[in-house]
């Protein structure tokens, strides 16, 4: 899609309800497109619109091998909600092998350099095999989540990955996430009741403190103009 296309289609879609934009990309795109899920609050939201539009619509989920157990929980505790599986990827045995023994455990605390090489192996490249035989892929994004991401909007061509990106949430404010989740009793998970926010690897996350950016708890040992892992490179 060319650029003058996807400006377009951000103009016609700009008043319609999120739920709509799913459900106009899962009718057009079939099984090529998915959601890809962390199980954060975001896309809590959007399972419970995709499964209300379009059931069949695949939703997947990358596990590092990192994740917190209350994630794992949710997986378990949304797939049997919704009566749906969430498809997991993992990564590549041999390279978290190969790059635990080389760099260490928790490598990701001594460089930017590690810590994006273990994003990578844990989940660009899980990520990639997930992509195989899609056109579209559907994200939790918003613009008001941190300044890596202010000027989202619902339609992007994702060049890394030659995709259609479409961040359903992306005016959408952190209550109005909230509002959602409880109107519609939506499972989420229960460390964002204890100070998280934003919800990633286990070593990588930490709570957040009155007043601190909603992805501040993110690699936050690292400069916030670096804080993204790849999966979102703008
Ligand atoms: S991240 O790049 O910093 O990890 P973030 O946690 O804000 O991303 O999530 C943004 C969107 O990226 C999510 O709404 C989801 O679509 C996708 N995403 C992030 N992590 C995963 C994951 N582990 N599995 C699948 N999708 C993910
Ligand atoms: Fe590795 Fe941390 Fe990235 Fe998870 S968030 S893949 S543990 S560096």
């Amino acid at each position: 899609m060319t650029g003058e296309e996807i400006k377009k289609l951000n103009e016609e879609l700009s008043n319609t309800s999120a739920q709509e934009v799913i459900k106009y990309f899962a009718e057009r795109f079939g099984d090529k497109i998915a959601l890809s899920s962390s199980l954060g609050a975001e896309d809590q939201v959007l399972t419970q619109m995709l499964v209300e539009v379009s059931p069949e619509t695949k939703i997947f989920t990358l596990d590092t091998g990192r994740l917190f157990p209350e994630t794992y929980d949710l997986i378990d505790r949304t797939s049997r909600k919704y009566k749906k599986n969430i498809q997991v990827y993992f990564p590549k045995k041999k390279k978290v092998e190969r790059m635990v023994n080389e760099k260490g455990i928790n490598l990701f605390f001594e460089s930017v350099e590690n810590r994006k090489e273990c994003c990578f192996v844990r989940k660009i490249e899980p990520l990639q095999r997930a992509f195989k035989g899609l056109d579209v892929w559907i994200c939790g994004l918003r613009a008001g989540q941190s300044v890596t991401r202010k000027d989202i909007e619902v339609v992007e061509w994702d060049e890394n990955n030659n995709l259609l990106k479409i961040n359903p949430l992306a005016s959408w404010s952190e209550e109005q996430v909230w509002d959602y989740i409880k109107e519609k009793k939506i499972p989420y998970n229960i460390l964002h009741d204890k100070g998280y926010p934003s919800i990633g690897c286990q070593p990588c996350t930490r709570a957040i403190m009155e007043g601190e950016d909603v992805r501040a708890g993110r690699w936050w040992w690292e400069n916030p103009d670096t804080k993204e892992c790849g999966l979102h490179k703008r």
